[in-house]
């Protein structure tokens, strides 16, 4: 897959945009705050539908204009494709050459994209829910079916707390409990086979990055009496059902749910340890740097191509020697990349002969004179 062209118009403060970028590397250069991040947002936006920063869609439409459209013009399997997405009053449509897509499955026919950016760099320290965040993304790119099992999970969720917190009687609420043990067990079950594809990947790449012998990647879902490396789907659902019915008294006591793959981690370990509370800071952004080329190195192994990355300003927050380390994976792989810097020469170790050097000022995108002697 390659993106061939993009087109963005009212995108936050970007009114409008039109380039080609590079099958390879691709540097955008600006200083803060000039619509460095936005553009990759858009991108993001237009390869996932979703917001890789924003709450709320009406943020990404430029102050006072009506709407927001991306668009972006791909290869992908021999075809060329017309990718677009309009965000107005709040609500986004999607087309595919020109035509409107319905079910928004249907719309990730092969567009796949791995964003990095300086929060993800925190997440091994975060909270859970930063650390779900990252798996979940993953989750979706490897197998684009977790959308939809994800979307029923959280309504099903959602109307559960609401009859908790109403003190509904056990009769209504056994109705979601089913709902979500069967779409729950699903999202463990997918959230197990990407562990299984990706933590050695990742494993392995932390070996290279930095000298952390012993660290391990692994998710295991909370309070399920049940083999889970072993249990299939059902087994699973049944497993998440009798915790759900085993909680219900505590759970009518808080006012909310409090087992299902809502409330797991991600658990990263160094020598057996949690590294969410034992990690030092450089050894916390390696350990997410080596999951983010786990999954770029999954993601190629799985679909025969390369992600599109999107690098938000990473270089900055690397050591040296970690920097140096994801410029030259960067510029060894081969895969098509934008990235985003204040300071050029963070980057120059991905830059090759085919290198687009691109400059961010106020909302304007505009070719760079050369790269930065
Ligand atoms: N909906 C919007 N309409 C217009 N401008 C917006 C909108 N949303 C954000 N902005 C503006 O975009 C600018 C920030 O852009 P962005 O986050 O892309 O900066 P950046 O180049 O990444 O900067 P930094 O180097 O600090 O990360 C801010 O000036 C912000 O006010
Ligand atoms: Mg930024």
């Amino acid at each position: 897959m390659l993106l061939q062209r993009l087109q963005l118009r009212d995108f936050r403060n970007l009114a409008q945009v039109d380039f080609s970028p590079s099958p390879h590397a691709t540097v955008l250069v600006g200083r803060n705050g000039q619509g460095k991040t936005n553009l990759l947002e858009a991108v993001y936006f237009l390869c996932t539908l979703k917001a890789l920063r924003a709450a709320r869609l009406v943020e990404l439409v430029r102050f006072g204009q009506p709407s927001a459209r991306v668009a972006g013009q791909f290869a992908l399997a021999g075809a060329t494709r017309e990718i677009a997405v309009t965000i107005q009053d709040g609500l986004r449509e999607a087309s595919v050459d020109g035509k409107l897509v319905r079910a928004v499955e249907d719309y990730f026919g092969g567009v796949s994209v791995v964003a990095f950016t300086p929060d993800d760099l925190a997440v091994v320290k975060g909270a859970p829910e930063e650390r779900r965040t990252l798996l979940d993304r993953a989750v979706f790119n490897r197998f684009p079916g977790f959308l939809r099992a994800s979307r029923v999970y959280l309504r099903a969720l959602r109307s559960r707390n609401r009859l908790l917190k109403d003190g509904a009687a056990a009769d209504y609420l056994r109705a979601y409990d089913e709902a979500l043990a069967e779409t729950g067990a699903r999202i463990v079950a997918l959230r197990r086979e990407l562990l299984q594809e990706l933590a050695p990947r990742a494993q392995a790449a932390v070996a290279s990055i930095a000298q952390l012998p012993d660290t391990q990647y692994g998710y295991r879902p909370a309070h399920l009496d049940v083999d889970f490396a072993a249990a299939d789907v059902p087994s699973l659902a049944a497993a998440l059902l009798a915790a759900l019915q085993a909680r219900l008294g505590r759970d009518r006591e808080r006012g909310f749910t409090s087992v299902g793959p809502h409330a797991d981690d991600l658990d990263i370990r160094l020598q057996g340890q949690p590294a969410r509370a034992y990690a030092s800071q450089g050894q916390a952004r390696a350990l997410v740097l080596a999951w983010k080329i786990g999954e770029i190195e999954n993601l190629r192994a799985a679909l025969g191509r390369s992600p599109l990355l999107l690098l938000d300003d990473v270089s900055s927050e690397l050591d040296p020697e970690r920097n140096t380390f994801l410029m030259r994976y960067l510029s060894h792989s081969g895969a098509q990349v934008l990235l985003t810097t204040t300071e050029p020469s963070l980057v120059r170790g991905a830059a090759g002969a085919d290198t687009h050097w691109l400059t961010v000022a106020d909302g304007e995108v505009l070719p760079a004179s050369g790269p930065p002697g």
